[in-house]
């Protein structure tokens, strides 16, 4: 397994261009789904998710066309098998972003069941029940999801017990081709659920209110094929900040959206971060300061990501004074507590909060990525770590960060990685 060999103490400073959103390019991949005609997706970052989703469809039969920028064509009525097998969906959660387009368009749909995940249980359930109410029929065997709407779906009024990403996007991708309207509430407002709103609407799909909790959409009878451009990836984006503002350095941010990190931006700036920001690019500038403890609580958006809290905390770790931590979306997310807790840090975990003060200076030391988020906070510690750290099982990194080495060194970052 490929390790990430990091050596702390360099002040970052240059430029860096963000990717495409990773949480956006997996739900408009799964949406092709629902075309009668080829759809094509660009601004699609090189990732391993992405690669497990495409590899998705094409085990259904799909045929793709992809060309040298990772731009895809997906023809979906060349569909073969209605089937997502365990074999893929365990490696990637959002695998079950298939299953409300499947279901919708071909009346049938069979997905595994996606286990537990490093991060917490994350149940499905609010999907399936969702489902249920247009009118789907399913059951759970053998570890899968078998759904079945031999006559179409139906709109429905449905309250979601818990504000989810995932849920929402699978209820609302579904709803576009069910019969009459469908009103979702309490509907998660994260910038991916409105870009997959703007693709469906390309496609022809009636969908209103993305981006409020409240999202109708009036079912169609069929979708046409678009191309459509994914938004820049905020979270790639925070993390970037971050390792400005860790480093007591410069970084700035391009080829994104300011405008989607207003709660990430505003806590750089309780951290004494100055920001600048343009059309699409941020600038981060420490001013050679060390930065000060924050107070975090993870919400859905618009409020902080659970997706920047691991960032965040290794930034808590060296900065001035003590910061707490609250998570409230993932029960199990501060597997990078112990792992920074071996680099010096001084955290103390209750429940789902941990308490963070702040150290002169870290350690480098051998430590383990757990999970995707997890991972970004260590390589951060990395950074500003006295000597060397090693970071194993960076296929996790790899999930969501494109050529995280290649970027980093570019601002300066002492970082290569090491094949196994
Ligand atoms: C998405 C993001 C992930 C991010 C998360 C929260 C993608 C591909 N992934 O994940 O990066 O960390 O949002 O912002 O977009 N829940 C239920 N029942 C359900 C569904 C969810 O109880 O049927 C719970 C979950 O266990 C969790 C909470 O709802 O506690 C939010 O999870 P959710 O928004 O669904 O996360 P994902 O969509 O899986």
């Amino acid at each position: 397994m490929d390790k990430l060999i990091i050596t702390g103490g360099r002040q970052l400073d240059g430029e860096v261009r963000m990717s495409g959103a990773k949480n956006s390019a997996l739900p408009v991949l799964a949406a092709t789904l629902l075309a009668s005609e080829p759809t094509k997706v660009c601004n699609l970052p090189h990732l391993q998710d992405i690669t497990t989703m495409i590899e998705l469809l094409g085990q259904m039969g799909i045929e793709l066309i992809i060309d040298d920028k990772l731009n895809v064509e997906v023809d979906a009525k060349t569909i073969k098998e209605f089937n997502a097998p365990y074999e893929l969906v365990k490696t990637m959660r959002a695998s079950i972003l298939v299953l409300g387009p499947m279901l919708a368009h071909f009346g049938e749909a069979h997905v595994s069941l996606p286990g537990g995940c490093a991060i917490g249980s994350r149940p499905v359930d609010i999907h399936l029940k969702g489902l249920e109410a247009m009118g789907a029929e399913i059951q759970v065997e053998g570890g899968y999801i078998h759904a079945f709407a031999r006559n179409g779906l139906h709109g429905a009024r449905y309250v979601m017990d818990t504000v989810t990403v995932t849920g929402t996007e699978n209820l609302m991708m579904a709803a576009t081709l069910a019969r009459g309207k469908t009103i979702l509430e309490n509907a998660a407002r994260e910038p991916e659920v409105v870009d997959l709103a703007n693709c469906l609407n390309r496609m022809g799909a009636d969908v209103q209110g993305a981006g409020t909790d409240t999202i109708i959409i009036n079912g169609v009878d069929k979708l046409h094929g678009c191309e459509y451009t994914v938004i820049p990836d905020r979270i790639e984006t925070g993390t970037y900040l971050v390792a400005g503002a860790i480093t007591r350095g410069r970084v700035k941010v391009k080829n994104t959206a300011p405008d989607l990190l207003d709660a990430v931006l505003l806590k750089l700036q309780d951290a004494g971060a100055h920001i600048s920001t343009g059309a699409d690019w941020i600038e981060l500038d420490m001013k050679g300061n060390r930065p000060r403890a924050v107070n975090i609580r993870t919400a859905p958006y618009p409020a902080f990501p659970t997706d920047m809290q691991a960032q965040f905390t290794a930034l808590n770790c060296v900065a001035e004074g003590t910061g707490t931590i609250i998570e409230t979306i993932f029960e199990n997310r501060f597997m990078h507590a112990s792992e920074l807790i071996r680099m010096g840090a001084h955290i103390a975990l209750e429940g789902n909060t941990a308490i963070v003060t702040g150290v002169e200076h870290l350690t480098g030391a051998p430590v383990m990525a757990t999970d995707l988020r997890a991972s970004a906070g260590l390589v951060l510690a990395g950074l500003v770590a006295n000597g060397d750290t090693r970071v194993d099982r960076i296929y996790h990194i790899d999930r969501g960060y494109e050529c995280i080495e290649e970027k980093l060194q570019m601002l300066g970052a002492q970082i290569h990685r090491v094949p196994s």
